[in-house]
Formats: structure tokens, C-alpha cells, sequence
């Protein structure tokens, strides 16, 4: 059975002893970044774990695949910043140069708006991060784009509110703009179909489009959304080898 933790996350099927040994874990590796000397960052690795370092690896796989499409990374659920830190830091590794990638990042930062008949299990609010969390992220973004190679640049937006509206603001905001990533991940059916709608005229043939729930058990809302507006037949779908419920869809 898996477990939901108290602010509505799913945390696997994990038995009490391994929820315990998570928390002590938990107090090791934050008293191990404390300790560390300047270089804290690099020795935190030593206490990163493996579902973390396989986040990274998957978004990497992602980025490599969009070096060459034009246009901006979106992403809708971005929950604590988990994928759109280390997405902006491909960036500044891979294409600092690329002065037309900009990052969006669309979230309540409150859990789920809505919730319908096709999201069994998930509830109003389920996925919140804390109060003022949009802020916190920003800091961190901007600390993160103020160690690149262009240092006074910032390259990114968070927009705060449910996606399916704020996406409209986007749309105006940004009249030029094409998408060559869009990653869905906000679990449940309503905002992703709505975003999906909207967003479509600003995908082009080689855009990616990352469906975070596509094979899940537990989140059947967002496979239903995107079988119901795109013709699936038609878009090359792969997995990641590093993550077991995502697609990776390009229209081809
Ligand atoms: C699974 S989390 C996202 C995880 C994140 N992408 C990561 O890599 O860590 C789902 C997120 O979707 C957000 N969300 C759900 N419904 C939303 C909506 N209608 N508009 C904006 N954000 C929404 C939730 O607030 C939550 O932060």
C-alpha cells in the first residue's frame, strides 16, 4: 500500500522502518551539510540519494534532447523546485548562450486546485509546499543563475495561481514565444487537459512534451488528458531509463 505523507505526497511502499530510517537519515545528512566546510555542495553528494541522483539523470536525458529545438522550457507543477532548479542548471551548463531559453514554472505552490472523477484518491490541497514558498524559490533560482556564467541574468518565471488560468497571462505576456519543452506534472486531469488546449498552438513538430504521470496507477488524470488532445499514434513516446511512470512525446 503506499503511503501519503502529511502534506498529501506520495512516499511509496515503504514499511515503518523504513520511514524511521528515512527521518534519521534525514537528521545525518542535514547535520553532514552543516559540518562540511565551504564545499558543502559538493560533499552533500555523499548524502544525495539514489531517487534524487536518478531525477537528475532523467531530466538530463530530457535536456539533450531539446538542445537543438528552439524555443522555452515550461513547466506546470513545479511542487519544491525539485525540476526546474536543476532544469535551469542544465541550462547554464549545456547553453549559456542560448539567450532565448527561458524557464517558466506555473504552480498553486497550494496542491491540487481541483480535483475531479478521474484523479481517485488525490484531494484538494494534496501536494502543497509551505506559505510563501514562491518566494523561497525565487531566491534559490536567482542564487543559482547568479553563479553562471552570466551572472546579472535572470532567465526564469514562476507563475503563482491554478495553471489552467495563469497559463492565459502567459500566452499574453508572451506573444513570441514557443515551447520546446513542456513538462506536465501536476498529477490530476482538469489543469493538465486545459494547459494542454492552450498551450498547443505554440508547440511546433519537434517540441517534447514530458508527462509525468503517464503510466501511473495512482494519478490516471493526466494520461487521460493528454489521450483526450493529442492523437498519440502520431508522437514518437519513449520512457527515461530513469524514471518507471513518465513519457517523453515528441510530435514526429
Ligand atoms: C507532483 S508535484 C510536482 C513535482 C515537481 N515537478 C518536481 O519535480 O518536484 C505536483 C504539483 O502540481 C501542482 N498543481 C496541481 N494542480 C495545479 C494547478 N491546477 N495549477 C498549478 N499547479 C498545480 C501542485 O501544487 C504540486 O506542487
Amino acid at each position: 500500500m503506499s503511503t501519503k505523507n502529511e502534506s498529501g505526497e506520495l512516499v511509496g511502499n515503504r514499511t515503518q522502518i523504513q520511514l524511521d530510517n528515512d527521518i534519521e537519515f534525514k537528521e545525518l545528512a542535514l547535520q553532514q551539510i552543516s559540518d562540511a566546510g565551504e564545499n558543502w555542495a559538493m560533499h552533500s553528494l555523499a548524502v544525495m540519494k539514489r531517487n534524487a541522483i536518478a531525477r537528475i539523470l532523467y531530466l538530463d536525458e530530457i535536456y539533450r534532447d531539446i538542445l537543438l529545438v528552439l524555443g522555452v522550457i515550461c513547466e506546470f507543477g513545479v511542487h519544491w523546485g525539485a525540476s526546474i532548479a536543476p532544469l535551469l542548471n542544465l541550462r547554464n551548463i549545456y547553453e549559456p548562450y542560448n539567450v532565448e531559453r527561458f524557464i517558466y514554472g506555473f504552480d498553486t505552490f497550494e496542491g491540487f486546485a481541483s480535483v475531479s472523477d478521474k484523479d481517485p484518491g488525490a484531494k484538494v490541497g494534496d501536494f502543497s509546499s509551505i506559505g510563501g514558498y514562491q518566494e523561497t524559490l525565487e531566491k534559490i533560482l536567482n542564487y543559482h543563475e547568479s553563479i553562471s556564467a552570466f551572472q546579472e541574468r535572470r532567465m526564469f518565471e514562476l507563475f503563482k495561481g491554478d495553471a489552467s488560468i495563469t497559463i492565459d497571462t502567459w500566452l499574453e505576456n508572451y506573444p513570441g514565444a514557443t515551447i520546446a519543452l513542456a513538462i506536465f506534472d501536476m498529477d490530476v486531469y482538469k489543469p493538465t487537459k486545459e494547459v494542454l488546449e492552450k498551450i498547443l498552438p505554440r508547440l511546433t513538430k519537434n517540441s517534447i512534451l514530458v508527462f509525468d504521470e503517464f503510466c501511473h496507477q495512482k494519478f490516471p488524470g493526466e494520461v487521460q488528458a493528454a489521450r483526450e488532445v493529442l492523437n498519440l499514434m502520431n508522437m514518437d513516446i519513449k520512457r527515461s531509463r530513469h524514471h518507471s511512470h513518465c513519457a517523453i512525446a515528441r510530435f514526429s
